[in-house]
């Protein structure tokens, strides 16, 4: 087996016969890292790209970028088992999308009229709908139902052009209903080609035992789960919802603490409805990432901004529930905070699609085209702490690549609601082929 572990590798590989090559690329997208990551500022609009492009992949890993003539003198074309034209295409590293919550059991189509009314996402969950629904059906649903619903994602999310994701916990609400949807997911990652990072959640929501007692369901969590959790190694990070009226700042402090004491990684959602100081928390507790941050007030993204947490925004989230406001995405750009972007994919808000999410970004956080990319990307990669294997096109990384059938990556959010995925590259293998190749 042929195996690279970093890009720094880089003379090992020119010499190996490739497997598979894409050629003629009208742009290629390399998302090159020597412009950093994760990327900030104005090296967010750097997509490094190379055009009349061609990558060369040996089982796993990428052996050669650059232009398709220096392809074509440095190989023998004839004998390379597969090739892929790209003419006219635009390719692309694989999407990444931080911030997930696949697991779960039933739907929430009924909370659109309920939102059409004018109800608050605090309103519905208080009313025992939102998150304490979908808890409700998660805790019910055998193992395997669960695996199941969460295949059908994948397929879906692969399809559209994901190759890697972050995906939490947080519907079961108990040891036993939390552990059984990491297992879900840790059955996942084994069985689906896409790659999956584990994130314990269990402080999602107030479980309805422990209405009105908060404190004792953060001790639960604190002397219970994440100790058993760690010692079982189901997740690599944890998660905690900081919210007025669900864990304070208080209250996520402790989590995060304990948790990073049992080596988890914290990363939290914040600021989503109310400032609560989510951005200062972030940046003192150093988490990766910070997912929502629609409220966050400037000198808690100045203090992101300086300790480098990444702000994953959710564009469809306030779309889903109807808000008119946004996170400050230029603000944040201006700050030099890191922007990664996700589908926060959850029965509230329900997209499997990362082009979607580009869309969003762009029409609704007025992202551009490039720092959209940039932060589905190599950004994301790093909000999961994978930028070293992938998030950008580089001689040794993983050979996760997109041909999308538009000339260029203006058109991902400007031809919007469809998928423009042509092939999809996982791990070196074309795993999903919207056209044949020759
Ligand atoms: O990130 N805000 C908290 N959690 C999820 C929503 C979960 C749900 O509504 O089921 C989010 O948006
Ligand atoms: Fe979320």
């Amino acid at each position: 087996m042929f195996v690279a572990s970093a890009y720094s590798k880089k003379e090992i590989f020119t010499d190996i016969d490739p497997d598979l090559v894409i050629f003629h690329c009208n742009e290629l997208v390399t998302m090159n890292t020597k412009f950093g990551a994760p990327r900030t500022g104005e090296d967010m609009s750097e997509l490094a790209i190379i055009e009349d492009g061609a990558v060369a992949v040996k089982d796993d890993r990428i052996i050669f970028i650059g232009a398709t003539d220096e392809l074509i003198s440095k190989y023998e074309f004839g004998k390379i088992p597969t090739k892929i034209d790209a003419t006219n295409k635009l390719v692309t590293p694989g999407f990444i999308d931080p911030h997930t919550h696949i697991i779960f059991e039933g739907s929430r189509e009924k909370e659109l009229l309920m939102k059409l009314e004018g109800k608050t996402y605090i309103e519905i969950l208080k009313a025992g709908g939102g998150i304490l629904k979908t808890v409700r059906e998660t805790r019910q649903a055998p193992l395997e139902k669960l695996v199941e619903n969460g295949k059908k994602i994948l397929d879906r999310m692969i399809s559209y052009g994901t190759t890697t994701l972050e995906a939490k916990s947080g519907y079961g609400l108990t040891t036993e209903s939390e552990i059984k949807q990491l297992r879900a997911i840790e059955i996942l990652n084994n069985e689906h080609p896409i790659d999956i990072i584990p994130t314990f959640l269990g402080a999602h929501a107030i479980p309805p035992e422990y209405e009105n007692k908060t404190e004792e369901y953060v001790k639960h969590i604190i002397s219970d789960m994440i100790p058993k959790i760690a010692k079982e190694g189901l997740a690599e990070f944890c998660d905690v919802f900081c919210e007025e009226g669900i864990f304070s700042i208080k209250q996520t402090r402790k989590i995060l603490k304990t948790a990073i004491r049992y080596g988890l990684k914290p990363q939290i959602h914040i600021d989503e409805i109310v400032d609560t100081n989510g951005a200062k928390l972030a940046s003192e507790m150093k988490v990766i990432q910070a997912g929502h941050l629609l409220k966050s007030n400037d000198e808690g993204l100045k203090a992101m901004a300086e300790n480098g947490v990444i702000a994953t925004l959710l564009p469809g989230t306030p779309f889903c529930l109807m808000l008119d406001e946004y996170a400050s995405a230029r603000k944040m750009i201006e700050l030099e905070i890191p922007i990664a972007i996700a589908t926060d994919l959850n029965p509230n808000c329900w997209t499997e699609s990362m082009q979607m999410v580009i869309t969003l970004a762009c029409y609704l956080m007025k992202l551009s085209p490039p720092e959209a990319l940039t932060a589905a990307t190599i950004n994301s990669a790093c909000a999961i702490l994978r930028q070293d294997e992938i998030g950008s096109l580089e001689i040794g990384k993983k050979a996760d690549l997109v041909v999308f059938d538009v000339p260029s990556h203006e058109f991902l959010p400007y031809h919007y609601g469809v998928n423009l995925v042509l092939k999809v590259i996982k791990n070196g293998k074309i795993v999903v082929d919207n056209e044949l190749s020759t």
